[in-house]
């Protein structure tokens, strides 16, 4: 299954959910099963390696985020993607925009999986620490609802 996480910049909250995907697919043993890759519907940030805050927050809890480097969402991406997860509305709505007509891949909010009453991952870029660790809490939780939705099949 091939997931993509999106955000805005691709340098806080869709980095942080691959590196939590990853690290724990690796630890279920389902790492062979899932390639997991994250981008922007923004392209200000193309290249670059996550924010700083964002690699601190996700380091704390034992997440190595700094090989990632930032890129935008292609058209591509609507048919090489099984599914493509969105942090909030807005960067859910700017991707039905720019789907294409007849792609497959299937779009949803990454917070869906987890039926919390949480819909969206905040954007953290522009406060406080805290709303890293936010991101984490709730990307933690999206990975966990999204291992038991997809886990077991295939
Ligand atoms: P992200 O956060 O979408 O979670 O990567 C942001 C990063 C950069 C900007 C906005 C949000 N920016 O405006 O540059």
């Amino acid at each position: 299954m091939r997931i993509l996480f999106v955000c805005l910049g691709n340098i806080c909250r869709s980095p942080t959910a691959e590196g939590v995907l990853r690290t724990k697919l690796a630890k279920a043993g389902l790492a062979q099963r899932f390639e997991v890759a994250s981008a922007g519907t923004g392209d200000w940030h193309v290249g670059k390696a996550p924010d700083a805050r964002t690699q601190a927050a996700a380091r704390k809890r034992g997440y190595g985020l700094s090989a990632q480097r930032a890129q935008q969402v292609d058209p591509e991406d609507f048919f090489s993607r099984d599914l493509i997860l969105a942090m909030d509305r807005a960067n859910l709505a700017h991707l039905e925009r720019m789907r294409p007509e007849g792609s497959p891949a299937q779009l949803a909010l990454f917070l869906d999986y987890t039926g919390a009453a949480v819909a969206e991952v905040p954007d953290p870029y522009y406060g406080g620490e805290a709303g890293f660790d936010e991101v984490l809490d709730l990307v933690e939780a999206g990975c966990d609802a999204l291992i038991a939705e997809y886990g077991g099949r295939r």
